[in-house]
C-alpha cells in the first residue's frame, strides 16, 4: 500500500498545454508542444502532462498520438470523465490518467472535480482505466470529503488542487496564502495515511513551489503554465531546470 512505502524524491511533471495555446493562437503548426515535451525530457522533467480537452483548445488528438510515439517518459493524460475522453484513454493506454473538471456543474467551489458529490458515477467511470493499467488520480481540492471519496472510489492518487494557494500568494494576500497552504499540509498527510499516493498541481511558480515540495507524502508536482512563459526569458530547459533545483533544495 503507497501509505507504507518509503518517501523519496520528488517527481516533476511538465504541462505542456499552453505551447498548444501559442500553437492555436494563430492555427499554426508551431510551437508544437510535441518538441516541448522533449525539450522537457532532456531538461529532467520526469514525466508530461497533457489535457486534451472536449472543445481542444489547446492540445490535439494528434499531439496525444503523437506523445505517445515518441516519449520515453510516462505520459500523464488529464481528462475529463466523458465517455468521449475515456474512449481515447483506452485505446492510448497512458501510463497515467488524471480525471479533471471541465464543467462548471462538475467543480467544488474550490475548483476540484466534485468526487463526493459523483462517487457513484465517478467510481464506474475509472474502473476500466484501472483494469487497463493506467494509474488513476482524481484532481480535488485539499478538502476532506474529497480525498475520502477519491479513495472510496478506488483512485491511486489524489492530484491536490493548489490553485487557491498559489493565486492568492500571487495576488499578495498572505494570511490566505498560509491558511491554504496549511490545508494542502493535512490533506497530503490524510491522503497518504489512507494509502493515496499524493501529488500537487495548478499555479506553482518559483514562488510557490517550496513549501509544497517540502512536504513528505507529496509524491509529484505537475507544472505547466509558469514554465511556458518562463521560456519566453529564459528558454524551456533552463526555466526546469530551475524548478527542478528548487524542488530538490526543499526536500533536502
Ligand atoms: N494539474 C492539473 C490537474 C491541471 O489541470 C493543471 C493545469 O491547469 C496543472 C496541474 C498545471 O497547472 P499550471 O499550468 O497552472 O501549472
Amino acid at each position: 500500500m503507497a501509505g507504507t512505502e518509503p518517501l523519496g524524491r520528488i517527481r516533476l511533471g511538465v504541462n505542456i498545454d499552453h505551447v498548444a495555446t501559442v500553437r492555436n493562437a494563430r492555427g499554426s503548426a508551431y510551437p508544437d508542444p510535441v518538441r516541448a515535451a522533449q525539450l522537457a525530457e532532456a531538461a529532467g522533467a520526469d514525466g508530461i502532462t497533457a489535457h486534451l480537452r472536449e472543445d481542444r483548445r489547446h492540445i490535439s488528438d494528434s499531439d496525444i498520438d503523437r506523445l505517445m510515439e515518441v516519449l520515453r517518459v510516462p505520459l500523464n493524460f488529464e481528462m475529463a470523465p466523458t465517455d468521449e475522453m475515456q474512449a481515447i484513454a483506452l485505446r492510448h493506454k497512458p501510463h497515467a490518467v488524471c480525471i479533471v473538471p471541465e464543467k462548471r456543474e462538475e467543480l467544488t467551489t474550490e475548483g476540484g472535480l466534485d468526487v463526493a458529490r459523483d462517487e457513484n458515477r465517478l467510481a464506474h467511470f475509472i474502473a476500466p482505466l484501472r483494469d487497463a493499467g493506467c494509474r488513476v488520480s482524481m484532481f480535488v481540492a485539499a478538502d476532506r470529503a474529497q480525498v475520502e471519496a477519491a479513495q472510496r472510489i478506488g483512485a491511486q492518487v489524489v492530484e491536490l488542487h493548489a490553485g487557491a494557494y498559489c493565486d492568492s500568494f500571487s495576488e499578495g494576500r498572505f494570511d490566505e496564502s498560509a491558511a491554504e497552504l496549511e490545508r494542502l499540509r493535512d490533506m497530503s498527510a490524510y491522503g497518504h495515511s489512507l494509502g493515496l499516493e499524493v501529488h500537487a498541481g495548478h499555479g506553482f511558480t518559483y514562488d510557490t513551489v517550496k513549501p509544497v515540495a517540502e512536504f513528505p507524502e507529496v509524491m509529484e508536482l505537475n507544472i505547466g503554465h509558469f514554465l511556458i512563459g518562463e521560456a519566453i526569458f529564459v528558454g524551456l530547459e533552463a526555466a526546469i531546470r530551475e524548478m527542478r533545483r528548487l524542488m530538490d533544495e526543499a526536500r533536502a
